[in-house]
């Protein structure tokens, strides 16, 4: 049992996410053997909280085992190019079967409402449908694919206005084409397809296994676009896991603002990566995860938020809300995943040829890894660009920070004679000083 403050604690964090979420669409892929793992309830749930919290959800299922299951039940074996399989007429026949079977049973799990379960009392609405028009994928490399197909268009219109009405989406990887034909599809293709024609705000892409460079064994926690591409070109994945950067990939490449690649085997994976700050996943998005950067107006909440505790405990000088949206032109931020994590700004004394440092600062979660550091580098090279030749820095206690990063303590006097005018006698700061 959590303790009352861990709880309240936990919840209170969790809320900025709730409230970042809340009318966001996103959509989730999972594969057909995560049905067959008794964490699918879990998942389940998840997806159902997801949906309560005001979230908007298209759900596409794959279906590979379950294909597998009924072509082996039928002695024939599965045929594959490129890892995508071959899909004669009698294999059509098992993937019309598998989705069928699996739709059902998804759309099953989403109806429960028992007492004394997550989901008590809840109504979901699930709609699935021919969302997706296919055309066959032809002839690879001299080997006829047959019914494989690949996505031609999306419905984008339905699907929206279903998400409009409160309804949960479903999808299977299946397509349909003008003439009357069904195609077998690659279900996180068709995730992926659906993310970008509607828009989505994130497409999550649960696989059987955690997102790693197999080269090294080394777990990737977040890439740019640019950076996925280089690692595909290095076959730095799995094929499994290639599979699924790519899509992930190509739906930033479309719009969709974030892709998150998880492991399904992590339970909560899902509450997990939306609901804490540095999440379980890997998050592929065209921009880095963390930048640093000029500050804007709409930065003021997340500084005030980073510094009020330090102006409580004494470390940083109380400054107002108004003060800084007057000087935000001088602030720099850290941002990271659309959090403020550090900020500093740099006041300029033209005349004296100086620059103050000041209010720098970084979320206690996030010292120690050089962001203080790249901070004062930023600043010190503004300063040096607006042609300012030493930089002070007030503080009371991080003396020692500075000293060990080319500052000397230097005496009163040396201040701009503006500065001086406003030192705070009572704080009794000291003054440290760097020649630029
Ligand atoms: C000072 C601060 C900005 C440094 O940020 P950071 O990202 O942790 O800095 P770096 O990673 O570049 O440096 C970390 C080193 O600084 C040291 N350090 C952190 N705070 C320090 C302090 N108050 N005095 C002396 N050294 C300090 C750490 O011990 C670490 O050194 P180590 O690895 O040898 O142990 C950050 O600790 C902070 O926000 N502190 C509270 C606000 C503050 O004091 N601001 C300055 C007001 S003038």
């Amino acid at each position: 049992m959590t303790e009352p403050d861990t709880f309240v604690r936990w919840f209170r964090a969790s809320s900025p996410y709730i409230h970042a979420h809340r009318g966001k669409t996103f959509v989730v892929f999972f594969g057909g053997e995560a049905l067959l793992d008794e964490r699918f309830t879990g998942l389940i749930h998840d997806l159902a909280l997801l949906h309560g919290l005001g979230i908007r959800l298209v759900l596409v299922h794959g279906i590979r085992p379950q294909i597998e299951r009924r072509l082996e039940t039928l002695g024939i074996s599965s045929r594959y190019h490129r890892n995508l399989r071959i899909t004669d007429p009698r294999a059509l026949e098992c993937v019309k079967e598998a989705a069928g079977q699996v739709r059902v049973e998804i759309e099953a799990r989403l109806s429960m409402g028992i007492a004394d379960s997550p989901m008590a009392g809840l109504r979901l609405k699930v709609v699935s449908g021919n969302f997706v028009t296919a055309r066959p994928l032809g002839v690879i490399d001299g080997i006829d694919f047959e019914h494989t197909g690949e996505v031609r268009r999306v419905d984008r219109e339905n699907i929206q206005a279903l998400l409009a009405g409160e309804n949960l989406v479903l999808v299977s990887p299946l397509g349909y084409s003008p003439s009357g034909e069904t195609f077998n599809l690659g279900a996180e293709r068709v995730a992926m397809a659906i993310a970008g024609a509607i828009g989505a705000d994130k497409l999550l892409l649960l696989m059987e296994h955690d997102c790693i460079d197999a080269r090294i064994r080394s777990p990737i926690r977040q890439m740019t676009t640019a950076e996925a591409r280089d690692l595909l070109n290095w076959e730095a994945f799995t094929p499994e896991v290639a599979q699924h950067v790519e899509a992930a990939v190509e739906a930033v490449e479309h719009g969709v603002t974030r892709a998150h690649l998880l492991d399904r085997h992590v339970d909560g994976a899902l509450l997990l990566e939306l609901f804490s700050r540095d999440g379980i996943g890997t998050l592929i998005a065209a921009e880095p995860f963390e930048t640093l950067r000029g500050a804007r107006i709409e930065d003021i909440g997340g500084i005030l938020e980073l510094i009020e505790p330090l102006e409580r405990e004494g470390i940083l000088v109380k400054r107002s809300r108004e003060r800084i949206e007057m000087e935000i032109g001088d602030y720099w931020v850290i941002e990271r995943d659309g959090l403020i994590i550090g900020c500093a700004a740099l006041h300029a004394f033209p005349e004296a040829g100086m620059g103050e440092l000041a209010c720098l600062a970084l979320h206690p979660e996030y010292r120690g890894e050089d962001r203080g550091k790249r901070l004062l580098e930023a600043i010190e090279e503004k300063a040096r660009s607006l042609g300012l030749r030493r930089l002070f820095v007030l503080t009371t206690r991080t003396t020692h920070w500075f000293l060990e990063r080319g500052f000397r303590l230097v005496d009163f006097n040396e201040l701009p004679v503006e500065r001086k005018s406003c030192y705070n006698y009572k704080r009794n700061s000291k003054i440290l000083l760097k020649c630029l």
